[in-house]
């Protein structure tokens, strides 16, 4: 199972929680920066957050996402940005669609790739929206496009947001794993953003998603703590002093 992780320390707990592949999602975009979407998201912020999970991470798989613009401009461009994701600390990079020369580039250069269909965040303005791909005959082009980035040497797929009938039938037509996020049940792997699994984000969850911890509440009410106790002047004490 995979998990996103954007630093050091979250990289070290999923870790530890036994996760086999750590994602440095594009998500940290909205997750963790502050943006609306993943768009904004530079080679140069994915570099400084893949080294940091890097330097938490001991055991899982490290997979680098390739940010908007580091691949679709030219194949050699994408090269040269997977193996800067590489050099940074990633063993694999993602990168969203059935960019096939693009995959095929790096994997010959060394780069192990994961692919990524359905719901790709990237595209979302193509899409109108972050909605369910792949309904009804336009589940035959996500079939199609998966099918198209095994060939091309990738070593698994992440499908995002499509029907769990279509996951079943992507999973089944392929010889690499399928891992889903909104996917359904049906496939060889999830992943999962972590600040969604830990409910570190106001507001309601996603329908794809569930909150294993109310992690945002608990922490407001520990920091709620430590500013009482500051005011209060039961906080710092003897015992914290040297
Ligand atoms: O950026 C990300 O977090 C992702 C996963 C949700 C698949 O691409």
């Amino acid at each position: 199972m995979c998990v996103t992780a954007y630093d050091a320390p979250s990289a070290s707990m999923a870790d530890e929680a036994g996760v086999d592949l750590i994602l440095v999602g594009d998500s940290v975009g909205n997750v963790v920066l502050g943006y609306e979407d993943t768009l904004p998201v530079t080679m140069e912020q994915m570099l400084h957050h893949v080294a940091a999970a890097r330097r938490g991470c001991k055991r899982a798989l490290l997979v680098a996402d390739m940010p908007f613009g580091s691949f679709q401009v030219g194949t050699d461009e994408a090269v040269a940005n997977g193996i800067a994701l590489v050099k940074a600390g990633a063993d694999a990079v993602k990168l969203e669609g059935p960019w096939e020369d693009a995959i095929r580039r790096l994997v010959q250069a060394g780069v192990p790739v994961l692919g990524h269909v359905g719901m790709t965040p990237q595209s979302h303005h193509v899409f109108g929206g972050f909605k369910v791909q792949g309904r009804g005959e336009a589940g035959e082009s996500v079939l199609d496009a998966a099918k198209r980035i095994e060939r091309s040497g990738a070593f698994a797929v992440v499908l995002e947001l499509v029907p769990a009938e279509l996951a079943k039938k992507i999973t089944a037509a392929l010889t690499i794993p399928t891992i889903g996020i909104g996917a359904g049940p049906h496939c060889d792997g999830e992943v999962q953003v972590f600040h969604d699994l830990l409910g570190l984000l106001p507001g309601e969850p996603f329908r794809h998603t569930r909150r294993f911890l109310d992690g945002r509440t608990k922490m407001v009410e520990a920091l709620k703590a430590y500013a009482s106790a500051v005011r209060d002047g039961s906080f710092p004490t003897d015992e914290n002093a040297f």
